[in-house]
């Protein structure tokens, strides 16, 4: 039996899937270390699950998927924590879901910015509703994606493209995700979850063990040690001016400013 009961997270099961919803909408659902511990124990939980063939990540609310890490939490850190906050989140979530031999969808209903796109990223398709904003804003805050996503972004729309996306950190529409190849469909925000299930019922009516070993043989396309550098670098930017310089402005609600002496 899986659980549904979490504080940061609803459960849904219909027929043979689990839809998880990220549910801290007055945050506009970012991360906060409860919410990645609770992400892990419910995927790991729906992927044992012999039932459920397939998960859908999605936000709750209509404004956000997930805004990504929760800045408040880390603000004080400094470079080992960063390290740890990295790789325990890759470790128990985004690899996890990387890996994962069922289908994993993301429903990406609003914002998508860091961890956000980041978890979007991870998963095996991404579904976008007209709505939905993506960006990898770290540069503004003094920081890297630590996530994945110089990894994963570079793996779906190639070096250029990945380069200009994560240096500028500027967000853009769902439309323009869809150009580049981030997302795989873009709909209405009424028929998102139409879209997503009418792809899952397609991929439910093949031979599972087949979708499993694609997945896995697709992923073996694009393992390398990139991952690790990812660390490293998100890491070493806790503590220095222009991390509290970026995160300090985030929390201030005003502009940061990198050049001042
Ligand atoms: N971490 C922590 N809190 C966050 C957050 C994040 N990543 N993103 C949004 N929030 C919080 C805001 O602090 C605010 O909380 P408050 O009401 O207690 O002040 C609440 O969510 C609503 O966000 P707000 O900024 O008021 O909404 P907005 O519509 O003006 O702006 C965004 C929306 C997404 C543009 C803006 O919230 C934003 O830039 N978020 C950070 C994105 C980011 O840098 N993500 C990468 C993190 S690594």
């Amino acid at each position: 039996m899986i659980q549904t009961e979490y504080k940061n997270l609803m459960i849904a099961i219909e027929g043979s899937t689990c839809f998880i919803t990220i549910n801290r909408a007055d945050k506009l659902n970012a991360l906060n270390k409860s919410t990645l511990n609770e992400l892990h124990h419910a995927i790991t939980m729906a992927l044992r699950e012999e039932s459920i063939f397939a998960i859908v990540l999605t936000g709750s609310g209509t404004k956000s998927f997930v805004a990504g890490a929760d800045i408040s939490e880390f603000s004080n850190y400094d470079a080992e924590e960063g390290k740890a906050l990295a790789s325990e989140g890759q470790s128990k979530v985004f690899d996890v879901i990387h890996n994962a031999h069922k289908p994993i969808i993301a429903a990406v209903n609003g914002y998508a910015l860091g961890g956000g796109l980041e978890l979007a990223l991870a998963c095996h398709i991404r579904v976008a509703s007209k709505t939905a904003k993506l960006g990898l804003p770290e540069v503004s805050l003094g920081l890297i994606p630590g996530y994945g996503g110089t990894q994963r972004l570079t793996q779906l729309i190639g070096r250029g493209l990945a380069m200009e996306f994560i240096l500028t950190g500027e967000m853009i529409s769902a439309d323009r995700a869809y150009e580049l190849g981030l997302v795989n469909h873009v709909v209405a925000p009424e028929e998102l979850m139409k879209k997503t299930n009418e792809l899952l019922d397609t991929i439910k009516s093949k031979s599972p063990k087949a979708v499993a070993g694609a997945i896995k043989a697709i992923n073996a396309s694009q393992s390398n040690s990139g991952y690790e550098t990812e660390i490293e670098e998100f890491s070493k930017r806790f503590g220095t001016d222009e991390f509290k310089e970026g995160v300090g402005a985030f929390l201030e609600k005003r502009k940061p400013d990198f050049n001042k002496k």
